[in-house]
């Protein structure tokens, strides 16, 4: 199951991806915004945080005007692994090397094609499971 959230700063770019996620065969849950009206990118992106924490979602993905506030928001919740990604590049070296388990958007950064693109290296990449990297995040859960 994979969490979808964002703002109206992020609402279309949610509608596609979702669109996408369909096709793909993939089950998702929205956990809003449900309308293109202003709200505060805080509420959703605790609420996916929160349903990847819990189990509930395998993955989230979070999208706000920037992804910068979303992504904030969800590294609070511990445990939360959140990249903001405007590439491929970048999609693949999170999953590979940090294990993220949210991936944030702008949805005023990163147009719909490649934005789909990002999703599916995302989704498709596994963790690479090097002792360095899992090191590495494990210090991050330090206190
Ligand atoms: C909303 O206008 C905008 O501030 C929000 O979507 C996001 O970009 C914040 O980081």
């Amino acid at each position: 199951m994979i969490g979808i959230g964002s703002d109206h700063g992020g609402f279309e770019l949610k509608s596609e991806i979702i669109k996408h996620l369909e096709e793909r065969g993939l089950e998702y849950k929205d956990y809003g915004c449900y309308e293109n009206k202003s709200c505060d990118y805080p509420e959703f992106g605790k609420k996916v945080a929160n349903a990847v924490v819990s189990g509930e979602c395998e993955k989230g993905i979070l999208i706000c005007g920037t992804g910068i506030g979303i992504s904030i928001t969800a590294n609070k919740i511990k445990g939360i692994r959140a990249a903001l990604c405007t590439d491929c590049f970048m999609a693949e070296a999170t999953r590979l090397h940090n294990d993220a388990n949210v991936l944030c958007f702008g949805g005023r950064v990163v147009g719909p094609g490649l934005a789909i693109k990002i999703v599916d290296t995302f989704l498709d990449t596994p963790f690479s499971n090097e002792e360095r990297h899992i090191r590495r995040i494990s210090q991050i859960e330090e206190d």
